[in-house]
């Protein structure tokens, strides 16, 4: 059993890639939004600093409360948030070393690859200058609409990198392409992207 004592930090695995990196964790509206409560759980086990951004239809499928308590931090999902005095989305973007949006509706995808910016999520996006990673999810039908598939390859083109989606059980009682990648998976991607990227000497 830990001491009492033992500084909390002790615990965490300081070996992994990701320790003390300041990732921005966004999560929106589908159903697969609970599997970012895993993401953040084991970003937050191998020692990341972890802050959390939610749009609004994300609140419908996973509570705050949950990702704050798993990321050690109050979840952000207002433009106009008080603690930020510069607007949040400038402030978070400016601390992040990565942004990952996991689950990726098809609408926040629509948004940043046209450059839309009508939550905090979304403009965000726009102030990011570290690399952004997302884990799109959705209906097949949605996942191979043109329209989807024209946005996936703006973002591609815009430096965006894409995890899965992969095929298998969708919410919607069918199979097929558009189901959100495993926490594990997602994580295995966030760690080589930062073992590739070590931290700037300062
Ligand atoms: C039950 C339910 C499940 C949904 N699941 C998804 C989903 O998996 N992927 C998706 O792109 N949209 C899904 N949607 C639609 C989004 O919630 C909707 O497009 C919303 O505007 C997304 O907002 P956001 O991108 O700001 O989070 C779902 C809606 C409902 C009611």
């Amino acid at each position: 059993m830990t001491s009492p004592e033992t500084p909390s930090d002790q615990r965490l695995d300081s070996q992994s890639p990701v320790a003390g990196r300041a990732i921005l964790v966004g999560v929106s509206g589908g159903v697969a939004a609970y599997k970012a409560a895993q993401f953040v759980s084991k970003l937050a086990q191998q020692g990341a600093n972890v802050s959390v951004v939610m749009t609004a239809a994300a609140e419908k499928f996973i509570q705050p409360a949950t990702l704050a308590a798993l990321s050690g931090k109050s979840v952000t999902h207002s433009l106009f948030d008080p603690r930020f005095p510069l607007g949040a989305h400038i402030e978070l973007a400016r601390q992040a070393e990565l942004l990952c949006v996991t689950p990726a509706t098809a609408d926040i995808l629509a948004k940043f690859a046209h450059g839309l910016a009508d939550d905090l999520l979304s403009t965000l996006y726009l102030c990011a200058t570290c690399p952004v990673v997302v884990a799109p999810a959705m209906n097949v039908e949605m996942w191979q609409k043109p329209a989807v598939q024209r946005n996936i390859a703006q973002l591609r083109e815009d430096g965006v990198q894409i995890v899965g989606p992969e095929e298998g059980w969708l919410s919607c009682r069918t199979r097929g392409a558009g189901r959100l990648v495993e926490p594990e998976k997602l994580l295995l991607h966030v760690n080589e992207l930062f073992a590739s990227r070590p931290p700037s000497p300062n």
